[in-house]
């Protein structure tokens, strides 16, 4: 028999760490959870890399072992594929999705193999079963498209319904996944951008949605947000998260194209986040002019393809050239977006202009 990849926890902090494990999208969902003695064992996909640790690492102590976990590798009753059994052919079992989004307690499926596709109601239903606290299931049904990024969906099981309130590393975010952009895979990376900041920063959310990214710095630091969208059913929803999150820092929404908004907030930003991927290197120059003229950070994030790190310098440097000096100082691979394709992130440092 094989060993089994997984996390050791302590038993005190397993749902702080479960919660982690489950944001950066590691938990092995075919296996069962074991507790043995003072641990629990939570089976994973593949080895977090060394941002990863570092964040689970801030919910508990943890280890990532290889070792035999007895019960956890054989099927668990309450596998999808155990539910659906019966109700879909063998052929189309093997493409049902082994991912798919929690946002609160609507469950996204992002693709349907066409054979999977016909058995999508008996699939959604058994997705129900498997996680009780989800109460509707729904389908994306397009590309995330239009200006504000918003999924077509379909519903498939449940409560008829696309609001929610989802909970990531402290924060409450409602979100109607029908009105505005919304991801949890981004849940670590938002985390982790918070965590660089420091008290006493401005920064500006150039692409906002409904406010993780700034809500999660103000609830840490005594930090000023502007969090600027142009999809005002964005900033109806980052109106009302910020009024349900206790937050150190300030936040101020702001509706509008924040292409127009640079002219009018020069010289404001020690640190600016711009998190829409298929444009932001056309917004640099924009950034730019938010950014303080004595300099300061950009986390850009960007669509690349293979090898997704090489590729997104390579064109955030012809970008970047002609607004002056600046350093990457770190990449990463946020998520992969459809084959041979990502979102890339990069932390800049940018010299005074
Ligand atoms: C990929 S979403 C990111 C949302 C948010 N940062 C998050 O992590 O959930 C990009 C957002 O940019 C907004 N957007 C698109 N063009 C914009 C512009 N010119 N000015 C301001 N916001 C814009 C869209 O409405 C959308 O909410």
């Amino acid at each position: 028999m094989e060993d089994d990849l997984c996390i050791r926890s302590r038993r005190e902090s397993g749902e702080r760490v479960k919660h982690a494990i489950v944001s950066l999208g590691l938990l092995d969902r075919a296996k069962r959870i074991v507790l043995q003695g003072d641990f629990i064992y939570f089976p994973i996909t593949r080895l977090p890399d060394q941002n990863e640790i570092g964040a689970l690492s801030k919910t508990g102590e943890v280890t990532v072992e290889l070792k035999r976990l007895p019960g956890a590798s054989l099927p668990s009753p309450k596998s999808l594929n155990a539910l659906l059994s019966g109700k879909v052919p063998q052929s189309a079992l093997k493409s049902i999705p082994r991912s798919y989004d929690i946002v609160g307690d609507i469950i996204v499926i992002e693709r349907l193999s066409s054979e999977a596709h016909e058995y999508r109601r008996e699939i959604a239903e058994a997705l129900l079963v498997l996680h009780r606290h989800a109460k509707t299931v729904l389908l994306k049904t397009g590309k995330v498209d239009g200006p504000y990024r918003i999924p077509l969906l379909e519903h498939l099981a449940g409560e008829d319904r696309r609001e929610t309130v989802h909970s990531e590393y402290g924060i409450r975010l409602m979100v109607d996944l029908s009105k505005a952009y919304f991801s949890p895979r981004l849940g670590y990376e938002r985390s982790r951008v918070a965590s660089l900041v420091s008290d006493g920063e401005t920064v500006v959310d150039m692409f906002a949605g409904v406010g993780p990214f700034a809500i999660m710095i103000a609830r840490r630091h005594r930090s000023m947000v502007y969090a600027i969208d142009i999809n005002p059913e964005a900033v109806r929803m980052m109106r009302y998260n910020l009024r349900i999150n206790r937050l150190k820092g300030e936040v101020y929404p702001i509706c509008n194209d924040a292409l127009e908004l640079s002219s009018k907030m020069q010289n404001t930003a020690d640190r600016i986040i711009m998190n829409l991927p298929a444009q932001s290197l056309t917004f640099l120059p924009a950034a730019r002019k938010f950014m303080k003229r004595s300099g300061g950070f950009a986390h850009v994030y960007l669509f690349s393809g293979p090898p997704p790190i090489d590729s997104a310098v390579n064109k955030f440097v012809e970008s970047a050239l002609p607004l002056g000096g600046f350093e990457i100082i770190s990449s990463r691979v946020v998520k992969p977006t459809a084959p041979r394709e990502w979102i890339v992130s990069l932390d800049v440092r940018f010299a005074p202009s």
